[in-house]
């Protein structure tokens, strides 16, 4: 009998906890709690911030040259954005598919987010979809790798350049994720990333952009940093950031604690991502078999970055059970919750533009009020997609548990049919 109706789970398991910090991390942390810097902007004591470190550090590791470090994700694609200069009022192409901050840091820009239809196999931005939505005001895309999928970056590369478009990767799911022997982050003009507390490089808020251009670069630290600029060498008791003379800017900064803990975390990533692969490797070829299949990648994937593992049921195998319910049963069997994909952002709860009156005032074409964001295979896609946030990944020991709860639910399904209306919907994050 299924664990949601009073059987036995298929496991009681101590899954791993989200975020983790190492005793390393503690004392990095400790000695920035003892000593007066807590932030960019105190006084430097001879030595550089350890933001300004990490973001060297994080750009290195991703293979730019620049990176900036901010205060969460969501302003780091403000920022990436805003680092390309657009008029006011030009389009980005944004994929269907992805949380709704790569939607609002577009109108946060003063810019007009357009909805693009994802790739089926991927849940990723589709170049061949994008091309209807072309205008003479389409300056840039926002190609989002997410849910472990990466974007099919030469395609979109080769769109881009045909279209004259910029292109900026979110790469807030995808940290150190490579593709064709580059990581993510280095194929388009300027990418974001976010450090949030359930992302595999976390802590607790924060972000940054990295670039190879120099002048996005100064721009980025200025716009970050209320129009400031990096000296070369802080001196002691001496300021290490001033007037930068270029662009005006906004506080974004990250704090000297929340990179003490990424300073401790960047060096355990691609560690941590060979063991999430270990449990994928298991859990993916047991849905394979159950024809649950997990989401696919572009040709050239060489390493995943999973943030959130995603696999599809398939109306066909239900029944009639609703994915609330399946996913509900799932959650109960294995110990932690198990939800349902995001609608597309054009039927996205959390985007109401027309509530903000100055986003109305950049985009008067009633943009997510309208149809002119058709996106069947994303809403095909959502309707289908069960997802988990990766922590269980790390304990590859118990991967067996993850897939024997979703065949037990599987092979359960009639008796789920049978008893759905008695079930409550489990909570996304
Ligand atoms: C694809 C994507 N972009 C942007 C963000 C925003 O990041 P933050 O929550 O750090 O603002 C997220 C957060 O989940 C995300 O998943």
């Amino acid at each position: 009998m299924l664990a949601i109706l009073g059987g036995q789970p298929v496991c009681d398991v101590d899954w791993p906890l989200w975020p983790q910090l190492s005793d390393e991390g503690r004392r990095r942390v400790d000695t920035v709690l003892r000593s007066d810097r807590w932030s960019v902007c105190g006084r430097a004591r001879g030595e550089r911030s350890l933001e300004r470190q990490f973001a060297e550090l994080f750009a290195a590791y991703c293979g730019t040259r620049y990176g900036v470090a901010t205060d969460h994700g969501s302003s780091s694609l403000v920022l990436a954005i805003e680092s390309l200069g657009l008029p006011a009022g030009a389009e980005v192409l944004v994929p269907a598919m992805t949380w709704v901050a790569t939607a609002t840091a577009v109108y946060e820009a003063n810019l007009v987010p357009v909805i693009v239809d994802v790739t089926a196999s991927t849940g990723c931005f589709d170049p061949t979809a994008a091309v209807a939505r072309l205008t003479d005001r389409t300056k840039a895309l926002i190609a989002v790798h997410h849910y472990r999928s990466l974007c099919d970056m030469p395609a979109i590369l080769e769109f881009a350049r045909g279209a004259g478009l910029a292109v900026i990767e979110d790469c807030a799911q995808g940290h150190g994720a490579v593709l064709k022997g580059r990581r993510v982050g280095t194929f388009g003009d300027v990418a974001a990333f976010s450090m949030h507390q359930t992302k595999v490089l976390a802590a607790g808020e924060g972000g940054a952009v990295i670039t190879d251009d120099a002048e996005k670069y100064e721009r980025l630290v200025q716009l970050r940093t209320d129009g400031r600029g990096y000296v070369a060498d802080p001196g002691f008791d001496a300021m290490e950031v001033v007037d930068g003379r270029s662009v005006m800017g906004t506080n974004h900064c990250m704090t000297e604690m929340q990179a003490a803990i990424l300073l401790s975390q960047l060096p355990l990533l691609d560690e941590q991502h060979a063991v999430r692969a270990k449990s994928c490797a298991v859990i993916g070829r047991r849905l394979d078999d159950l024809g649950l299949p997990p989401f696919g990648q572009p040709a050239g994937v060489e390493q995943e970055s999973v943030y959130k593992y995603a696999f599809r049921w398939p109306v066909e195998k239900r029944r009639g059970v609703g994915l609330e319910a399946i996913a509900a049963a799932i959650s109960v069997e294995v110990g932690f919750p198990v939800y349902r994909a995001d609608p597309p952002l054009n039927e996205h709860p959390l985007m109401r533009p027309a509530t903000r009156p100055r986003y109305r005032a950049i985009d008067s074409s009633g943009a997510f009020e309208g149809i002119r964001f058709d996106t069947p295979v994303a809403h095909g896609l959502a309707e289908q997609t069960l997802l988990f946030h990766h922590p269980p990944l790390l304990a590859p020991e118990y991967a067996a548990h993850i897939a024997d709860a979703v065949e037990k639910v599987a092979q359960s399904i009639d008796e789920l049919a049978a008893h759905e209306g008695e079930i409550g919907a489990p909570d996304a994050d």
